[in-house]
């Protein structure tokens, strides 16, 4: 297959045009105002009213992020390019290009693709791997719940494992009640398709073992608590913490870690009908505690409390679980910054380290004991929602602390999974988050 030259996309970094741009090219910059002011995308004029390349702007070094490149990416007209310029280190501006380059095409013509000759000096198979991951994400959180209920969802998960030679186990409906799951159950036993817990291992059995959790609500109405149409419109992302913890499995096995990966999904549609959990029930949890229903809007912990308790039973190393728990960490940190909660302080610095490194912020949030009050039941041994709307965030961490006692550490990261606007990297809707974060970690003690 003939191969259409690439054209040039030449990275600047402020007030500092390229020795390599021919005198045309100089004072076409400078006409249009160009001086590699950040963000900014001009093309090069070619013969005969072409383009014969593009300039970017990196701005200055004290104020990039580390992905600004994907600006670039999301602004290029389809076509290919190959990268040059001043772009600083070769494997991320090429993981930038790509995560910029994402479109989610399923219910549209796809547009031609914006392409990238491979940068040069950039790890290509790590790159993948790490787009693959947030594509993973991204695609199954743009994906609406009427062809994302849990059982596509369960497909999805097949396919992976498929694709990944695993064996996958699923316990569904009313085995979930024989099997042990009675808070998985309640929230999904209302919807169309039944609630289930999804399961897979990867590695050697002797090797340290890592569990990962996500929450995967394919749909929050509230249930009976119902939510407001506003608050309801998003709903489709509330599987946001499984598609990342999907994205975040598959970089661990390409990259082959040295650890026991141990990944569970519990998969739920907390809808409304007859057999609905109700606010005032009281549900006995996998681990044997009361929890009274304080809002059945907050399910999330509910499922997930089940499916940590089951990841605790062996004792891990490290239990990392990932979920759109909250509005509360909204309102705290913003869409962008994901509350990150962890029972070791060394562990929280070093993951907060990572995210940086890779556009992956997360901030580290205290387990508040004291707070542990404000989800004090009278009549069972928790409720599963505070009194007051204060550190929303925070209790629900707590509550979900309770089903980790025997793990040697836990991390908990309460993620948005959307992006409300577009940002460098990060084009608008369905978006990746700890991902890279806690890949980078891993890989750190792991390799
Ligand atoms: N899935 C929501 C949390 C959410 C809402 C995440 C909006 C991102 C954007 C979760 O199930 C929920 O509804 N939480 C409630 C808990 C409350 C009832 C204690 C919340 O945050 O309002
Ligand atoms: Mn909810
Ligand atoms: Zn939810």
């Amino acid at each position: 297959m003939a191969k259409s030259k690439s054209l040039p996309l030449i990275a600047v970094e402020h007030d500092a045009l390229p020795d390599s741009l021919g005198p045309v090219e100089r004072h076409w910059a400078k006409a249009n105002g160009f001086s590699g002011q950040r963000g900014r995308l001009l093309a090069l004029p070619g013969e005969g009213g072409t383009i014969s390349g593009y300039l970017f702007g990196m701005g200055k070094a004290d104020d990039r992020p580390a992905l600004l490149l994907g600006q670039a990416a999301a602004a290029l007209e389809p076509g290919r390019y190959r990268l040059a310029g001043s772009f600083g280190d070769p494997s991320l501006a090429a993981l930038a290009l790509r995560l910029g380059a994402y479109r989610f095409d399923r219910y549209r013509k796809p547009r031609d693709p914006v392409a990238f000759d491979v940068v040069e000096g950039a790890d290509a198979a790590e790159v993948s791997r790490l787009a693959e991951a947030a594509f993973l994400a991204r695609d199954l959180i743009n994906t609406p719940a009427n062809d994302l209920g849990p059982d596509a969802f369960e497909k999805e998960i097949r396919a992976f494992c498929k694709r990944h030679k695993l064996e996958i186990k699923v316990i569904a409906g009313e085995e979930l009640l024989k099997a042990n799951f009675p808070m998985i159950h309640a929230v999904g036993r209302a919807a169309a398709e039944a609630p289930r817990l999804v399961e897979f291992t990867w590695g050697k059995a002797k090797d340290p073992k890592v569990t990962l959790v996500g929450k995967g609500v394919t749909f929050d109405t509230g249930g009976l608590d119902i939510k407001p149409s506003a608050g309801m419109l998003l709903m489709k992302k509330d599987m946001g913490g499984a598609a990342n913890i999907l994205g975040l499995a598959h970089a661990i096995i390409d990259a082959g870690l040295r650890l026991r990966l141990r990944v569970l999904i519990p998969i739920v549609e907390n809808a409304i009908s007859g057999p609905a959990f109700r606010p005032g029930d009281v549900l006995r949890a996998r681990n044997g505690s009361t929890v009274e229903i304080g809002n059945t809007d907050a399910e999330g912990r509910l499922i997930l409390g089940d499916a940590l308790a089951l990841a605790d039973e062996e004792s891990p190393e490290l239990i990392v679980d990932m979920a759109t728990l909250t509005g509360a960490a909204r309102s705290a940190l913003g869409p962008d910054l994901p509350p990150l909660y962890a029972t070791d302080q060394e562990l929280a610095q070093q993951l907060m380290t990572a995210g940086a490194v890779s556009d992956d912020p997360l901030w580290h949030m205290p387990l508040w004991a004291p707070y542990d009050a404000m989800i004090a039941s009278k009549i069972a041994d928790v409720n599963n929602a505070g009194a007051s709307a204060f550190a929303g965030s925070i209790t629900a961490a707590l509550f979900l602390k309770r089903f980790v006692k025997q793990a040697k550490a836990w991390v908990h990261l309460d993620i948005y999974g959307w992006a409300p606007e577009a940002r460098p990297g990060r084009p608008f809707g369905g978006t990746d988050q700890g991902i890279r974060a806690v890949y980078g970690y891993l890989k750190q003690r792991y390799r």
